[in-house]
């Protein structure tokens, strides 16, 4: 274990004695949580500041993790729960005290991978071989057994909640139908969605079919890490801003609706524990008050292009809400960091204090930023969303 892991961060992580836990046992019985601000903001209570955390937290701004990525390529890292347990960690480490939330080190893009794809990351992800008709379809794996497939996320999260010790929650994640089907088809990032769009347009019924198989993939890979240890999930649909209202309602508001639906029933029948759910749909602004009314999510995640106090009274009190600074700002220097963290709590803030919000970026952290700037962040968030 040891000798996988760089040098000089491997304290804290050997001195726990990790049980040999698989998915398919009882998960174990782990330390106490200290620091509930995240789970009761998420369930819209009244908190005493918001709790805070950034997407892509454990990333390539943090020098820390760059040294563990020269030694080892990006998937080993996810597939191995040693190394994604230590990056993990390494946010909570360096920013202990200010943050309120892990996320476990994974990839959205690791469902497609158990379906049968390949995915490399050199930098941007990139599939050798997307599905470029309905005829590709039969290339997948008919049956995706999780425990099999993503035994080592599920193996990362267990690990990784013991060596928390309870310090933060931990949060598990998969990627939306959509912005997976997206990807799959497109074979990367886009700038034109030409591929994705000819797919949804040409072949409607395909894309639907696929859509939900994908779908039932989330639910079995959500379930699995709330046995594993996961204490919130977040399911990212990060390109639901490419699609018109008429066509999100079409292609990705039903499977949304499908994983928080089923999530939920399977929780309760076996037994596990009632866990809150955020949505980040990226861009679907314009469907942020019927996400609210009827998506079954606990939360909403929010990009920079809408107004904290108008997504506000557009979720009307049903749902909490995640969010939102324009993650540049973290180039702008401390003052505008201040200035932007002070406009964001107060445009948030229900009866002069924190309730029913998790402050977050719009979007993730980028790689030029300085750690220091996010730390400022965070102190700032600490300071202007307290109670009075
Ligand atoms: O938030 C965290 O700290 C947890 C880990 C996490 C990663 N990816 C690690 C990562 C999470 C939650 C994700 C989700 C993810 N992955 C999304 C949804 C969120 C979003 O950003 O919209 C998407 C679209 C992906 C797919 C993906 N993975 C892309 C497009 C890229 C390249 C983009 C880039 O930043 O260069 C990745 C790679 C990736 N995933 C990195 C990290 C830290 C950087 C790659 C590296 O280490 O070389």
């Amino acid at each position: 274990m040891l000798s996988l892991v760089a040098a000089g961060t491997v304290g804290f992580l050997t001195a726990f004695n990790l049980p040999s836990t698989t998915s398919t046992t009882m998960a174990p019985e782990f330390p106490p949580l200290k620091n509930d601000l995240l789970l009761r903001a998420a369930r819209g209570e009244k908190t005493e500041r918001a709790p805070v955390w950034v997407m892509r937290q454990a990333g390539r701004y943090l020098p820390e993790f760059r040294e563990v990525r020269k030694l080892h390529e990006f998937f080993e890292v996810c597939r191995t729960p040693d190394l994604a347990t230590e990056i993990t960690l390494q946010p909570i480490r360096r920013f202990s005290g200010l943050l309120d939330a892990s996320i476990i080190f994974s990839d959205i893009l690791v469902i497609p991978q158990a379906m049968g794809m390949e995915v490399l990351m050199n930098p941007g992800p990139h599939f050798p071989e997307p599905l470029d008709t309905p005829a590709d379809i039969s290339k997948l794996n008919t049956v995706v057994d999780v425990d099999k497939e993503l035994g080592y996320v599920f193996k990362a999260i267990t690990q990784t909640r013991m060596a928390l010790a309870g310090e933060v929650p931990l949060i598990g994640f998969c990627g939306a139908p959509w912005t997976l089907f997206l990807y799959m088809v497109e074979g990367g990032g886009s700038k034109t969605f030409q591929k994705v769009k000819t797919w949804i347009f040409k072949y409607p019924e395909e894309s639907k079919a696929l859509l939900m198989r994908i779908a039932d993939v989330c639910v079995d890979f959500l379930v699995g890490q709330v046995k594993a240890g996961a204490q919130l999930l977040q399911v990212f649909d990060s390109w639901a801003g490419e699609l018109s209202p008429y066509d999100f309602d079409i292609f990705a508001r039903p499977t949304l609706v499908h994983i928080s639906t089923n999530v939920r029933k399977r929780l309760a029948a076996e037994n596990l524990p009632s866990t809150p759910i955020t949505l980040f749909a990226k861009g679907a602004n314009y469907a942020i008050a019927s996400l609210a009314e009827s998506a079954g999510y606990d939360t909403l995640g929010l990009d920079w292009q809408v107004d904290p106090a108008e997504a506000r009274r557009l979720v009307k009190g049903k749902v909490a809400l995640q969010g939102n600074m324009d993650p540049n700002v973290l180039y702008g220097g401390r003052d505008a960091i201040e200035s932007a963290v002070k406009r964001m709590c107060a445009g948030f803030a229900v009866d002069g204090g924190s309730q029913a919000w998790i402050a977050n970026l719009g979007h993730g952290i980028t790689p030029g930023v300085d750690p220091e700037d996010l730390r400022w962040f965070f102190e700032c968030v600490h300071k202007y969303s307290a109670r009075a």
